[in-house]
């Protein structure tokens, strides 16, 4: 049996993976604030916590995969540091906190969901992407409400990416047998873009968001990604980033990836010295 943890479960991309690793006969738990197995509240440490123990308890301590959708989008109703503490801890605690029952597993992978909009959206605050990186809860969110939703959206998502790309490389993830990589999904026809309750403004912006494909993608075209990133057909991937943006950050960034890289001395000396 393998067991798979979805948060976000109960709509959007999350509900939509849910149904796929289903489908496909895997079992798979979603977590949620309501309307899905477990009950929880990622914005909390507490609510963390009893998330990790909830699905421990289901799972009997054996986990294959995690992936984390849960996410607030950047509506000005919610406050920039409630969107920190969701968006980046609330995905990087619930998976440090399930990395043990992931390395019982031996072979196992956790896919955390960052966005496009690292790359797309102007003047990201870099103070909070770093204090992300730190740790440092109470700096971040004190942050995030300085800055507001729209700027902190962006940042929790750098901040996830950069954090997934420094942790899979460690010998805590990929040296325990857990590929851990990110998606970062372009706009998305999901609540989160399309809901009663986003800010006129911002639906206008979204209308005029360009993508060279012609239209927004769908929650079962990154479900599908997904499904990909938990099987062994893509065993090679680890500490990824994957765009499926339909062409957004191609057309905005042509040449900002790949880079050159100009290593320093302690660099070669660090990865390359036998
Ligand atoms: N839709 C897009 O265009 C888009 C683009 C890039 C990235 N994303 C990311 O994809 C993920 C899924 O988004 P979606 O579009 O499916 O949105 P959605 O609003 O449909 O789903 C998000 C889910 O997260 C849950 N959630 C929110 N706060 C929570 C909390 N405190 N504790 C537990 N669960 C909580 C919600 O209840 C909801 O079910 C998010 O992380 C989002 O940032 C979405």
């Amino acid at each position: 049996m393998v067991n798979i943890v979805v948060t976000g479960a109960a709509s959007g991309i999350g509900a939509a993976t849910l149904d796929r690793l289903r489908t496909s006969g895997h079992d798979a738990i979603g977590v949620d604030l309501a309307g899905t197995d477990i009950t929880a509240d990622l914005a909390s440490i507490e609510g963390r916590q009893d998330a990790v123990a909830a699905v421990l308890d289901s799972t009997s301590g054996l986990v294959h995969g995690v992936v984390c959708c849960a996410g607030l989008g950047p509506l000005s109703s919610h406050s920039g540091g409630k969107l920190v503490a969701v968006n980046y801890f609330g995905a990087v605690n619930f998976l440090d906190g399930l990395r043990p029952a992931l390395a019982r597993a031996g072979q196992a992978y956790a896919v955390a969901i960052s966005s496009s909009s690292t790359s797309t959206q102007p003047g990201i605050p870099e103070k909070l992407v770093a204090a992300c990186l730190a740790g440092d809860e109470s700096a971040a969110v004190a942050l995030g409400d300085t800055v507001g939703a729209i700027p902190a959206y962006p940042a929790s998502k750098l901040a996830l990416a950069h954090w997934v790309r420094r942790s899979a490389v460690t010998a805590d993830w990929i040296g325990a047998g857990i590929r851990l990589n990110a998606i970062a999904p372009g706009m998305i026809d999901t609540p989160m873009t399309s809901g009663p309750d986003l800010d006129p403004g911002l639906a206008k912006a979204l209308d005029f968001y360009p993508v060279p494909l012609g239209r927004r993608g769908r929650p079962d075209e990154i479900a599908a990604l997904i499904e990909f990133l938990t099987g062994d057909t893509a065993s090679l991937l680890c500490g990824s980033v994957l765009f499926a943006d339909g062409g957004t950050d191609a057309l905005l960034r042509q040449t900002d990836w790949p880079s050159i890289w100009e290593p320093t001395p302690e660099d070669l000396t660090r990865h390359f010295a036998g």
